[in-house]
């Protein structure tokens, strides 16, 4: 049975389920190279048919994660499920003067129903292009991302917890899983999210929602909460184990105008980053960012803790967009009451592709196939050493290479030679991290590397880079609060306490408050990679390295061996180890 999962709103994403498990997913961002895309992934759904991934004829459903389609939203529709229009970056940017959209039927949307109808329509249509008449099945937002983290831990009976800005008109549930089957047990509306509060201080900040929230993260370490502590605490609450704000209403544009108004005249409702700001009073980006974070991370430590009392259920799984904060996840995994926590990989919105469809699978099978030993973080495409040669082949005036077979004992000298290597193996990762297929690794010795890599990388980071970490050697190097917390560092989805020694002595992975977010390697999980670091520990000493995403400024992770490519080319890495294949740029290359 081949299912597949289309996300169609934030990192538009697609997934091929094969007998309820995960073959192939791809973002539409790695394809057409614009960094979170938003709207159907209308190339990834061309890619798999034309590399024969599937066989349209044969797909036996389509699962789409949304199931509330307001007449409100109807622009947001035709903008996500149109391939030609001017693209923008919907949530930051305002509409472009040259805008245009091949799409004048959504003005006639007049209701909820139409917008409905709209909707199928247009995914119809996307689909029978390419062949696709299979029936679609339309997944609640937050139940498609129950599912993904449920369906993929493994855990027979778990609480799966889905916290994001909104989706669906839901910014948070509760469920309990048990046999294949979720039960919703509490919801929270979009009126107390969680996210929407981050992400208005990301904004806040100056920085862009829904893309980076993760500086708020990293610059909270360089602040002090407890200046405003008191005036924060006043803002949310939590309630039956829920998240409330203090005096919410509905997020609409009249509420917006009636609330600019009732501030002047001293009345104070909807609790917006810039309403909060003003109640609290100004402050710096980083006490402001250490405040929104200290007071989340209690606040959601207080929910969880709530709910794990109540149900009695000790295995912890985790989706939606809030559990990018690597920091919470910290903190939920130093709750006494948990045995268990697991974070779905891709944890935001792109996952819900892979959710909607495991929700189809076992709706149709009743019946949760054996993954738990076999989900893993490389879904997307790969490409051989043949064709890595022929591509190099076309770069013979500009880069040098051989190949070598034993590409892991070179690579390590490299690095050990603190080189920058762009290390490109096998599939793509799946989700927001690169584990070590699309990466760029360096030695972790020289504090001064955040500065400058990041700089030649274009990038402006308030958290160190991440180091890749032998997993034989996890409890050497961390403070890890229970042996199960080693499986959701496989995707580098928490942090950990450092120990002293090895922040001394891996400087650049450590952060201010001395926590770092390892992604622990096992020979199982990416032999090659695990083979790499095996022999850089042989060599240094050292059983960690930096790895930092393979892209660089604003653009998404590489995904063809061309892309990383003009990182060399661009003097961005000193090394391309690409397959089998070393490369560098010819010496005499003063381009
Ligand atoms: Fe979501």
């Amino acid at each position: 049975m081949i299912i597949l999962g289309i996300s169609i709103t934030h990192d538009g994403t697609l997934t091929v389920l094969k007998d309820g498990v995960n073959i192939f997913s791809i973002a539409e961002e790695r394809l057409n190279r614009t960094k979170a895309y938003i709207g159907f992934p209308f190339l990834a759904l061309k890619y798999v048919v034309e590399n024969e991934i599937i066989n349209p004829k044969e797909i036996d459903e389509v699962a789409i994660p949304s199931s509330v389609f307001l007449k409100d939203w109807a622009f947001t529709y035709a903008f996500e499920l149109t391939e030609n229009k001017k693209y923008y970056d919907l949530q930051n940017k305002k509409k472009p003067k040259d805008f245009f959209i091949d799409d004048d039927k959504y003005l006639n949307i007049k209701s909820d129903l139409d917008c409905k109808k709209y909707v199928d329509t247009k995914i119809k249509h996307l689909l029978k292009e390419v062949g696709i008449t299979a029936p679609i099945n339309y997944v609640d937002h937050h139940l498609a991302h129950a599912g993904s983290a449920y369906y993929s831990s493994g855990y027979n009976n778990a609480l799966a917890i889905t916290m994001d800005a909104a989706g669906d008109l839901l910014s948070a549930t509760i469920n309990i899983c048990k046999n294949g089957k979720i039960e919703r047990i509490s919801k929270t509306d979009n009126n107390n999210s969680a996210g929407y509060l981050y992400s208005e201080v990301t904004r806040a900040c100056g920085f862009k929602i829904s893309r980076h929230e993760g500086k708020i993260t990293g610059l909270a370490a360089y602040g002090d909460y407890t200046k405003k502590e008191d005036c924060f605490n006043k803002i949310v609450k939590v309630k039956d184990g829920r998240l409330a704000y203090v005096n919410p209403v509905k997020r609409n544009f009249r509420n917006r105008i009636v609330n600019k108004f009732l501030n002047v005249i001293g009345i104070e409702r909807y609790m917006g980053a810039s309403e909060l700001i003003r109640r609290c009073g100004k402050q710096s980006k980083e006490d402001l960012s250490a405040s929104i974070q200290h007071l989340l991370e209690k606040k959601l430590v207080e929910i969880v803790t709530y709910w794990v009392k109540r149900t009695g259920e000790r295995n912890i799984v985790l989706a939606g967009g809030i559990f990018a904060n690597v920091k919470f996840n910290q903190f939920i995994s130093e709750i006494d009451e948990l045995d268990n926590l697991y974070i779905f990989p891709d944890m935001g919105d792109g996952g819900n592709g892979y959710g909607a469809a495991a929700i189809s699978y076992f709706k149709k099978n009743k019946f949760v196939p054996e993954i738990s030993k076999t989900f893993n973080a490389y879904y997307g495409p790969e490409f051989d050493d043949i064709y890595i040669e022929n591509m190099l082949k076309n770069f013979t005036d500009d880069v040098e290479y051989y190949f070598s077979d034993r590409v892991e004992e070179e690579t390590a000298k490299i690095l050990a030679d603190n080189k920058i290597v762009g290390w490109f193996q096998g599939r793509m990762e799946y989700g927001p991290r690169a584990l070590g297929n699309r990466s760029i690794i360096a030695s972790p010795t020289d504090v001064t590397i955040n500065q400058w890599l990041n700089e030649r990388m274009k990038r402006n980071e308030f958290m160190p880079f991440a180091p890749s970490c032998l997993y034989e050697y996890a409890d050497e190097l961390f403070e890890i609060p229970k042996e199960s917390m080693k499986f959701p560092a496989q995707f580098m989805t928490i942090t950990f306490k450092m120990k002293n020694k090895w922040s001394n002595l891996a400087p650049a992975v450590s952060h201010v408050d001395q926590t770092a977010r390892p992604q622990l390697v096992s020979k199982e999980a990416n032999p090659r990679y695990h083979k790499l670091l095996t022999a850089y520990n042989k060599i240094t000493g050292l059983p960690l390295f930096i790895n930092t995403s393979f892209n660089v400024h604003e653009e998404p992770i590489v995904c063809k061996p061309e892309e990383g490519l003009k990182s060399l080319q661009k003097g961005v890495i000193d090394y391309f180890v690409c397959g089998n294949y070393i490369i560098q740029k010819k010496k005499n290359n003063h381009k």
